[in-house]
């Protein structure tokens, strides 16, 4: 922070309209994708590098959604997005996006797990018996990504861990991000349905777990070309 010329060093910059916002040399000497728990495949992932399909609106308005999401967040009130669709579409790259956005911007320090890691994670620590102070550490986290939710079947177990991190957020008013390829339950959504879709996250999780995702976050589908394939095509163009 030191000499930075943008904030003297204070660390903060005062916007137009009064508003008190982090100076970018915050960041500069930590790293963020370390910080907030990204990935490395996802490191790069900003929202700049998400391009939206000329006529394809589901792209763009879930970009737009998840910068005013960014904007908007209030790590008082509970508020999440759930991102639905098909692999290869962005949801994880939107989710990373919307992390490092609500960090450089607020301060805020959320957290990325892979939901099926995280399960795997904490069954070990059950063994260990450290469960108890590792579930603490996630549930008050202010601002979660479960990327993937629901992506096999759960056992019993399993169920009740996802069941008690959402209900705990829930109650107190913790945000979460969550995507998965399903939509949460049957007539929510018809593009789906047209599409084929039948599985639904309501068959995987509790009835009272959806119920609360579908309260507390804002649901958000996006319908798009798999970009993996994409990145097969160029492998074989080049050779
Ligand atoms: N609209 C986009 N613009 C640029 N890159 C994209 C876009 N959508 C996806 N990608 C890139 O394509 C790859 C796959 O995207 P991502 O992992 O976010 O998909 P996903 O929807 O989470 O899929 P899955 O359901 O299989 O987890 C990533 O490298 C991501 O950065
Ligand atoms: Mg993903």
């Amino acid at each position: 922070m030191g000499g930075c010329e943008l904030c003297g060093g204070t660390g903060f910059l005062k916007k137009e309209d009064g508003k008190v916002e982090l100076c970018h040399c915050r960041f500069n000497s930590q790293d963020i994708n370390a910080t907030l728990l990204i990935p490395k495949r996802f490191w790069g992932v900003e929202f700049e590098n998400y391009s939206c399909d000329e006529g394809n609106s589901s792209e763009a308005d879930a970009l737009k959604e998840a910068k005013i999401f960014s904007a908007e967040f209030n790590p008082e009130n509970g508020a999440g997005l759930t991102l639905v669709g098909p692999p290869g579409v962005g949801k994880t790259h939107l989710a990373v996006g919307i992390l490092k956005e609500i960090y450089r911007k607020k301060g805020v320090k959320g957290a990325f797990f892979d939901t099926k890691d995280l399960i795997y994670r904490l069954k070990s620590l059950i063994e260990e018996r450290k469960i108890n102070r590792a579930i603490k550490k996630i549930l008050n986290i202010p601002l979660i990504v479960l990327d993937d939710l629901g992506s096999e079947r759960l056992s019993d177990w399993q169920r009740e861990v996802i069941s008690y991190i959402i209900s705990f957020r829930y109650n107190n008013l913790k945000s979460t991000i969550i995507t998965t390829n399903f939509p949460l339950e049957a007539g929510e959504n018809e593009r789906s349905e047209d599409r084929g879709i039948r599985v639904y996250l309501s068959e995987r999780l509790d009835p009272g777990t959806v119920s609360r995702i579908l309260h507390m976050n804002r649901v958000i589908y996006i319908i798009g070309r798999d970009r993996r394939k994409e990145v097969q095509k160029q492998k074989k163009l080049l050779g």
